[in-house]
């Protein structure tokens, strides 16, 4: 299939232009291996549209200026821009006030942020941190630090052969020890949605605090930290359709408040002398230095993009992917889907027997097709299930059951060579 012809199907039945989305974003476009790229790598990274690469170029051609400080036209004017992504961030997410939005490099930073500030005043020896199985590698080694240095046990919620959290087992597992409960809303690597109201009401009952992971969910369902009561909420912009290097660490002000700083340098302090320091009111008390101002004006406009389609019916298409590439999957004779939970976001995590999935990886990448092999930065999970790692095939907003189409046909092709 040509790029044009990929291009010109409109793939969904949900009411959704997916042409026109696809216009939009200008990788889309180009060849890979002489092939019409098909990126089903969104889970890793997703792709940029127009209008996110653009704010970059625009605001290094027109307003360059460090922020906050300045009493120029530029620096006002990127000051605004900035200021303008948490505002949006704040509506995005739910949150109550906006001093509760700080700006961190990703979600491996937010994380960080909490374990290094919140958790060296508030984790002592014989305390107890729970998480999954199904964590990410960031949600899993800044807690094994915290608990090595503080004398600290972590404690994990096993997952069952569907890939989803037993929740008896986690309610047995809190106890008046844990001071803390870290646990992805989606896993990145089976695609799971975790009851995450349940596990934070759960954990609120014991006194503990809840930190939710949402690198995979922010952009596939409904945030609403107010509702879901989350203590701390965390998520990277590069996953939103959004430029890397920058993301989002939501805290309850009340608690934001009483946490001892981060990274200590300009911005975050309110005077300075060498006997003591004062600190900056939030959320900046946590922003210390020259923030990614490029890529934190981008950002808005990911959102913005996001925005314009609809969370709604961009979760309609992609259920509408995933239900599609789960059914032609199955039908390959060998393989073996890893993470059947009843509640998914848009990704297929697979084995085939006797083939090595980095193979896989390079036969498919021949054709034009990125998709992710390996552990996922998930190992614990990956022995959970036995397995050295999956291939994993991963939707977004511009992908079409044309390109799930091209996948199963590579597979079959590339499994016929393998074996
Ligand atoms: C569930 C989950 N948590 C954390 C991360 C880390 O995100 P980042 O590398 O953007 O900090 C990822 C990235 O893949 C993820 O999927």
């Amino acid at each position: 299939m040509d790029s044009a012809t990929i291009n010109t199907i409109t793939a969904s039945v949900t009411g959704l232009d997916v042409q026109a989305i696809r216009r939009q974003f200008p990788v889309l476009q180009r060849l890979v291996k002489d092939m019409p790229l098909v990126y089903l790598d969104n889970a890793a990274t997703a792709q940029k549209p127009a209008m996110v690469i653009d704010a970059l170029s625009h605001y290094y051609t027109y307003y360059n200026a460090n922020i906050h400080r300045g009493i120029h036209s530029l620096a006002e004017e990127a000051t605004a821009a900035y200021e303008a992504t948490r505002d949006t961030v704040q509506w995005f997410i739910g949150a109550a006030f906006r001093e509760e939005i700080i700006f961190t490099r990703g979600t491996t930073e937010g994380i960080n942020l909490v374990a290094y500030t919140w958790g060296r005043a508030n984790v002592g020896k014989g305390d107890e941190i729970l998480i999954s199985a199904m964590e990410h590698h960031s949600n899993i080694v800044p807690w094994q630090i915290l608990c090595e240095e503080k004398g600290a046990r972590l404690q994990v919620i096993p997952v069952n052969d569907a890939g989803e959290l037993n929740m008896d087992a986690y309610e047995s597992l809190l106890n008046d020890k844990t001071k803390l409960v870290a646990v992805t809303h989606v896993s990145n690597a089976l695609g799971t949605v975790n009851p995450v109201r349940r596990l934070i009401d759960a954990a609120h009952r014991v006194g503990a605090v809840v930190l939710i992971d949402g690198a995979q969910s922010t952009v596939h369902l409904d945030i609403n930290v107010q509702a879901m009561d989350c203590d701390f909420f965390a998520f990277s912009a590069h996953k939103l359709y959004g430029p890397t290097g920058i993301g989002v660490l939501y805290g309850k002000k009340q608690l934001l408040e009483l946490m001892p700083v981060f990274h200590g340098g300009g911005e975050m302090i309110k005077e300075v002398t060498f006997e003591k320091t004062t600190y900056n009111e939030l959320p900046y008390k946590f922003e210390a230095g020259t923030p990614n101002i490029a890529d934190t004006i981008a950002f808005k406009m990911a959102l913005d993009f996001i925005g314009s389609i609809g969370k709604e019916r961009i979760r309609n298409h992609e259920n509408e992917l995933l239900q599609y590439a789960t059914a032609q999957l199955e039908t390959i004779q060998g393989l073996r889907i890893i993470g059947r939970a009843k509640e998914k976001t848009s990704l297929v995590s697979f084995v085939i027997d006797q083939v090595h999935p980095q193979d896989i990886g390079i036969l498919l990448d021949n054709k034009g097709i990125a998709v992710r092999t390996g552990h996922h930065c998930a190992q614990p999970l990956m022995h959970r299930f036995g397995i050295p790692g999956t291939i994993r095939a991963s939707f977004a907003v511009y992908n079409t059951k044309e390109e799930i189409d091209a996948l199963t046909e590579a597979l079959e092709k590339a499994i016929k060579l393998l074996i």
